[in-house]
């Protein structure tokens, strides 16, 4: 891989060899960040119900384990876009992401004997729980090296000023939710009809064709993803280079993760007196403060007026991602929950089970997305086009509105008493309209108003919003924790009420929350200081 070349050199060899007008490296990173997703997105269809069909688990621990992986899982990209950027280039990131996330979803495949009822008393397989917390882990700590840094070699592949940029990224975003709508709709029917291994299994293939996409296309890359200081690297301490050390740092921080993540649901229990013992929790504070820290004296010691201002419209849209992720992710949790146990699930001829209904959500990404690329430049030469700051306002709105389509289930009944799952995908379809509104606008918010010294910084603190977030979603899926046997519940009607008492409440959230945002939304734009806030 030459490295002597300068970026300008790179980019001139990298236009020479494009394919569909784009350099063929983007589409190694389409591929690669597609499989990705296919084994997250599989996996995590399955992750709940898995829990508390197989190893008989309450739906307050299940609740409380999918929080602490979640909240992991996105707290860890913050560590892992830093060593990238400082250390070890994203290239190599990349391939160390994916050979942990490999293992970590062929361990999941392994599942042990199922939970059985004793005397009263769940019997669960505790070494194959291991397994899993173990495997559970290495995803955490893969997704860390792998995630952001594929984003960030997307932005490497395009000059700085090239149009083609912002459609690369459109079509990277595609990927994504190609291996977020197929996920489900395979991996949950396998994991759900055959067997949880088969669905998981799958999930794993998926991750191993993505590291192959990967090492096989790294050579369109061209040099832009290799480390800033290859001596840096190699440098030894103790005979060992820091380019190792940093390996075995990271596969040690697995052994911590592994007990990271199981100690939620035991010490949540303990949380009812004293709210934030979750060790999960405070590693969340501490990376945070870290963080609030460092950026805080940023903004004081190296910041403009202007630049601070914007750096601060930067923080309301990472807490505007926040309030809408804690909404969102509910889907993984309740959302699943409620459409396994109190809906109908019949559609076009086809019974579909909970978790392949989770593909509905990246499905309208993809369905719903050219119809806004059309609708902005619209608006924008009728002068309509809404500020940034209105449009998370508006995507918060259409969130907590998806959760008042539901409402609107529970109320009307079918015969048989069971909710529609039409009801299911209207909902999806609002909240992927206020998806559309939002993400975009933050990720691209981050890219714009940070100071670019700190962009990878930034990035880290997105994201940490969003673990954040997977907290959120996790303790408002337990206010409507159910007493089932296996996921099996024997009163519907009440069940019922209880999914209606949440989703009530979530969408006051989302509502009462968009009316804050729109309410600062004149500030903050002032805050952006941006000529066409658009
Ligand atoms: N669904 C998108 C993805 O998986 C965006 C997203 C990222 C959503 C992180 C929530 C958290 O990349």
């Amino acid at each position: 891989m030459p490295t002597t070349l300068s970026d300008a050199e790179r980019h001139a060899n990298m236009q020479q060899d494009t394919f569909l007008g784009h350099p063929k490296g983007l589409f190694v990173c389409f591929f690669t960040e597609m499989w990705e997703r296919f084994s997250f997105y599989g996996m995590k269809a399955l992750l709940f119900l898995y829990l508390i069909k197989y190893h008989l688990f309450t739906d307050e621990q299940g609740y409380n384990l999918i929080g602490a992986y979640g909240a992991l899982v996105y707290a860890v990209p913050v560590v892992g876009g830093l060593l990238a950027d400082r250390y070890l280039g994203m290239r190599k990131a990349v391939i160390f992401g994916a050979c942990l996330l490999v293992l970590g979803h062929l361990g999941m495949a392994f599942e042990g004997h199922q939970a059985a009822r004793v005397a009263g008393e769940v019997v669960r397989d505790e070494g194959a729980l291991q397994v899993f917390y173990f495997s559970l882990a290495l995803i955490i700590m893969g997704v860390g090296f792998l995630k952001p840094n594929i984003s960030t070699i997307v932005g490497q592949l395009y000059p700085p000023q090239d149009p083609k940029r912002d459609s690369g990224f459109t079509l990277f975003y595609a990927g994504i939710n190609l291996g977020a709508t197929l996920a489900p709709l395979l991996c949950a029917y396998l994991g759900e009809t055959y067997g949880w291994k088969y669905g998981f299994g799958l999930a794993g293939i998926g991750m191993l064709a993505g590291l192959i996409v990967f090492i096989r296309g790294q050579k369109y890359l061209y040099g832009v993803a290799e480390a800033n200081d290859p001596e840096k690297l190699a440098k030894k301490r103790l005979g060992i280079s820091t380019e190792v050390w940093i390996y075995l740092a990271a596969s040690l921080s697995v052994l911590l993760i592994w007990g990271l993540v199981q100690t939620h649901s035991l010490v949540l229990q303990l949380s009812e007196m004293l709210p934030s013992a979750s060790p999960v929790l405070w590693t969340l504070h501490g990376i945070s403060l870290v963080l609030a820290i460092g950026i805080g004296w940023f903004m004081l010691k190296h910041c403009n007026k202007i630049e601070r201002q914007q750096m601060t419209a930067l923080l309301v849209f990472i807490v505007a991602g926040l309030i809408f992720f804690g909404l969102y992710e509910q889907t993984y949790g309740s959302w699943v929950a409620f459409s396994d146990r109190v809906m109908d699930r019949n559609m076009l001829g086809l019974e579909w089970s909970a978790g392949q209904l989770t593909f509905l959500g990246a499905f309208f990404v993809i369905s719903l997305s050219p119809l806004f690329a059309w609708l902005w430049p619209k608006l924008a030469s009728k002068g309509l086009d809404p500020s940034k700051p209105i449009k998370v306002a508006l995507g918060i709105l259409f969130a907590g509105l998806s959760f008042l389509v539901l409402v609107l289930g529970i109320q009307t009944p079918l015969e048989s008493g069971l909710v529609s799952i039409w009801y299911l995908v209207l909902a999806y379809l609002v909240l992927e309209i206020g998806e559309l509104l939002l993400s975009p606008i933050g990720l691209s918010a981050v890219t714009e108003l940070s100071v670019k010294r700190v962009v990878s910084l930034m990035m880290g603190a997105w994201f940490l919003g969003t673990s954040y977030s997977e907290i959120l979603a996790a303790e408002l899926s337990k206010l409507a924790a159910i007493d089932t046997h296996g996921g099996v519940i024997s009163d519907i009607p009440s069940a019922m009420q209880l999914y209606e008492e949440l989703f009530i409440f979530s969408a006051q959230i989302g509502i009462a929350m968009a009316v804050v945002f729109f309410a600062i939304s004149p500030l903050v734009k002032k805050l952006m200081h941006q000529q066409a806030a658009a």
